[in-house]
């Protein structure tokens, strides 16, 4: 893991943690995780833009241009040899005496990149296990905040109960999963949660929405009820960065049908890979 703080690259095992940095004391803080095949990244420009977006909403400056960011993330990239790199960068509201208004401190960039988590074949076709769980989130989760205390604690419940994933459900709706995107299959239609502030507006979304709409396949943004999910959709897959499309293959207790070859999430998954 090669591993960036503030300012330089950090050298043999060398990580310090101070004290009082706002991310540390508060979660006062936004990030980013990027996957990149070698030098080509998947989607590197809008996630730059989803940081700048975050950091817009929660009034806090880049330590840097955003194209200073980017060659700080190619130049990590660079320096790991894998096949597949995931960077996580975040920034920090910066490092001050601990008292909540803002500090007149900078903002503080840190990052690592490491090998990202390759999924066989075999694991993506059997796909995986979600329950779900009442969202508990604030009302600002198109912010890609490092308050992920909700988040983990779903996380944490659907590991505990043999899943992978957790669904949450605000007022009767999915919304999104802990650290996923959501989607839904019925009768030739396609279902995921409008990009509005309940969700994170995940990049693989995006390019999933696009990749669905070229293979001629309705998608309609709008959430699908708590009930529906449960019972009625025929397929289903989370998306993300690290999972990139993951089929579901079990709803709390109701299995979901295989991957097989002419289904359309399969069309979908093969579609995405061409992107
Ligand atoms: N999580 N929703 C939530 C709550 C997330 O945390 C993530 C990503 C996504 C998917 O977004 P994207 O497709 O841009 O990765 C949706 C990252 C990977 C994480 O926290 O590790």
């Amino acid at each position: 893991t090669v591993y960036y703080y503030k300012d330089r690259f950090l050298k043999g095992g060398e990580t310090p943690v101070p004290v009082e940095d706002r991310a540390f004391n508060y979660g006062d803080g936004i990030y980013e995780v990027v996957r990149f095949h070698r030098d080509r990244s998947f989607g590197l420009q809008e996630h730059l833009e989803r940081l700048r977006d975050s950091a817009e909403a929660i009034r806090m400056a880049l330590p840097f241009p955003l194209e200073e960011i980017e060659s700080i993330v190619r130049s990590a990239v660079s320096q790991v040899e894998d096949e597949v790199v995931d960077v996580y960068f975040q920034i920090s509201r910066g490092e001050a005496l601990r008292v909540h208004p803002f500090p007149q401190t900078d903002p503080v960039l840190s990052l690592y990149a490491r090998p990202g988590r390759i999924y066989t074949e075999d694991f993506r076709e059997a796909g995986v296990a979600v329950i779900t769980l009442p969202d508990e989130r604030w009302s600002n989760c198109y912010i890609k905040s490092l308050n992920l205390l909700p988040n983990v604690l779903a996380k944490q419940a659907a590991v505990e109960a043999g899943a992978y994933e957790a669904v949450l459900i605000r007022d009767g709706w999915v919304t999104e999963a802990s650290a996923s995107n959501v989607f839904g299959y019925h009768d030739g239609v396609f279902f995921t949660h409008p990009a509005n502030r309940h969700i994170l507006n995940g990049i693989t979304r995006r390019f999933l929405l696009r990749a669905i709409q070229k293979l001629g396949f309705t998608v309609q943004e709008e959430p699908m009820s708590e009930e529906f999910f449960q019972n009625e959709v025929e397929s289903a897959f989370i998306t993300s960065t690290t999972m990139e499309l993951m089929p579901i293959s079990k709803i709390n207790q109701r299995e979901l049908h295989p991957l097989g070859p002419e289904s359309p999430v399969w069309q979908i998954l093969q579609a995405f890979r061409t992107l």
